[in-house]
């Protein structure tokens, strides 16, 4: 499938980390052209449940990775807010639209919904890269 969301420059040198966010923007990409293709709506909850779990899973993972990665504990914790806030807003956004009848003006919030989701994710890890980057930078000096 083409890539309308994911870019190489999202990468950030992690492999699980990289390839969960790819597969992140592979769910979002299917979500949205089920709602642009007005699929029904079982349709596009089986595709918003494979996301829930892997934004789940990759949440969970990131976590344990920045523990690991020694990150420091008041910026790993607004960083882990900063996921249960993104998932907590798309849940409840996406049972908003559940609940409504199917109209294009609600199938277009729930697309916006989508590409928020990933915008908010992928700027807080950037600042996660930087990071990542000083730290190992630090324990590079640190060894010298
Ligand atoms: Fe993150
Ligand atoms: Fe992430």
């Amino acid at each position: 499938m083409e890539h309308t969301i994911w870019k190489e420059e999202y990468r950030i040198g992690v492999k699980k980390l990289d390839d969960d966010h790819i597969s992140i923007c592979g769910l979002l990409e299917r979500l949205l052209k089920a709602i642009y293709d007005k699929e029904g709506k079982s349709a596009i909850v089986a595709i918003f449940s494979e996301l829930h779990a892997k934004l789940n899973e990759h949440f969970h993972y990131e976590k344990h990775y920045l523990l690991d990665a020694g990150y420091p504990k008041k910026e790993r914790k607004e960083h882990i807010d900063g996921h249960l806030d993104v998932l907590y807003k798309l849940d409840h956004g996406f049972l908003n639209w559940e609940k409504s009848p199917e109209s294009p003006a609600h199938s277009e919030e729930l697309s916006n919904l989508c590409r928020w989701v990933w915008i908010e994710l992928i700027n807080a890890d950037m600042e996660v890269k930087k990071k990542l980057e000083e730290l190992e930078k630090q324990a590079r000096n640190d060894d010298t």
